[in-house]
């Protein structure tokens, strides 16, 4: 029915791909386009037995007039952006001058500072509307379905969510003492900044891992959790009504906490250039070169992951608690389409979020973080197309 653009060929991508060449009827044509073809030939040899067309192209995303010429060319309905989030603005920007719908997962960041927030791409608000083009950010787990999740609430079971707490656990083990699952130097960045949450209308900012909670999540057992600032955070507080406090927690084992103190003792994570045999490098970069390839962790990883929300409000004058999860299985995830889950949790939503702008579902111009359109249709394609999801109406509360 149509045509999509991806941009990335990593582990993230690579779901995406084989997830729209399960749904042919709405992704008749794909691209995959990365600075890395070959990795994108790698992927298409894996998908070939598919009614999906798939083409492939090398690509610089940093470079716009290089997206315009390729979008002009390939003339895609929809552009999947699932490279770094360092490539955000360049490639919005090459979706403005191409005439092209837009779908990311990660907010922009710039590449010299460790901050991400969505100011920056919140500001093509009116040049996406004067276009009549529709840019989708945030269509990935978290962000993606967590803030779907929370839409659906507000939608159907609530008249205002006072609490929000965004629970991410990883039960799944890859065998080696540090790896991360996705890209290396995107994930420490996150987990190393200071952690940030929103209560009573202001951000209250803790030191790195200063917030410990435990807790037993269905289908993977008791885990201690820490808090992170994360991005659907900043929307969330924007666009749920009623919203006090809005908090997200990430699960990580002891072995992986060691690990990454470590590297920060001995300047490993660091984004600051340094000098090294007359070549300038940057530490994390360094790192990232060394550590396990994420996309090579899907046949080692065993167990489940657990990504929901849980959520406090009023209904009808009455308190109400409510808590949506989805329960993923890296062993399936594999078999299906060889990766591990959380390449799977992301690349699913992503391919969902398209297909909502391919087929006119979603129709609204402009700049949109995923709660703000109606979650139903998304929803019922998460039960389609592999992330099934759980409801409580008593669930245990994060302190
Ligand atoms: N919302 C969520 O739940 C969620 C969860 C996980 C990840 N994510 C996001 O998903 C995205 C992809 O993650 P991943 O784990 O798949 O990362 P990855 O494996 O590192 O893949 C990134 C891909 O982008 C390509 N790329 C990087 N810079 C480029 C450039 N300038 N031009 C063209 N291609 C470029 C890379 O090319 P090379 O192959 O040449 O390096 C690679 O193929 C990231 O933005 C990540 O933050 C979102």
């Amino acid at each position: 029915m149509g045509k999509c653009l991806i941009i990335g060929a990593g582990g993230v991508a690579s779901v995406a791909a084989a997830k729209c060449c399960q749904n042919s009827d709405v992704f008749s044509e794909i691209m995959l386009a990365s600075r890395t073809k070959s990795k994108c030939d790698a992927i298409k040899t894996r998908l070939d037995n598919t009614k999906t067309k798939i083409h492939t192209a090398q690509v610089d995303a940093d470079n716009v007039p290089e997206l315009v010429r390729l979008f002009n060319e390939f003339r895609p309905c929809v552009v999947l952006n699932l490279a770094l989030p360092y490539q955000d603005l360049t490639i919005m920007d090459a979706c403005l001058e191409a005439g092209v719908h837009y779908v990311d997962t990660a907010n922009y960041e710039p590449p010299d500072e460790a901050k991400f927030e969505y100011k920056w791409q919140w500001s093509y608000r009116e040049r996406f509307e004067m276009k009549g083009l529709t840019a989708l950010l945030g269509s990935g787990f978290d962000p993606g379905v967590t803030g779907v999740f929370c839409a659906y609430a507000m939608k159907h079971y609530f008249d205002e969510i006072h609490y929000i707490d965004i629970l991410d656990c990883n039960g799944g083990d890859h065998g080696y003492p540090f790896a991360t699952n996705f890209n290396p130097e995107i994930n420490i960045r996150e987990v190393s900044a200071n952690g940030r949450y929103w209560e009573n209308g202001n951000w209250i900012e803790t030191k790195p891992m200063e917030i410990r909670r435990t807790y037993n999540f269905d289908g993977v057992g008791e885990k201690d959790m820490y808090l992170l600032y994360h991005e659907e955070l900043e929307s969330l507080a924007q666009n749920i009504k009623g919203i006090k406090r809005v908090r997200f927690f990430m699960t990580f084992g002891q072995s992986y906490l060691t690990h990454l103190k470590c590297l920060e003792n001995v300047g490993m994570t660091s984004i600051e250039p340094l000098m090294y045999e007359g070549r300038e490098i940057i530490p994390l970069q360094f790192l990232k070169a060394v550590l396990p390839d994420p996309a090579s962790l899907g046949q080692r990883t065993k167990g489940k992951t657990n990504i929901g929300c849980i959520m406090s409000g009023v209904k009808d004058g009455k308190p109400l608690d409510y808590y949506v999860y989805n329960i993923c299985d890296h062993q399936e995830c594999y078999k299906e389409v060889g990766s591990q889950a959380i390449s799977y949790t992301t690349g699913v939503p992503a391919m969902i979020g398209t297909m909502m702008i391919m087929n006119g579902t979603w129709k609204k111009p402009g700049v949109y973080n995923i709660e703000e359109f109606d979650p139903d249709p998304f929803m019922d394609a998460l039960n389609k197309w592999g992330l099934p999801w759980v409801e409580s109406f008593n669930p245990i509360l994060v302190e």
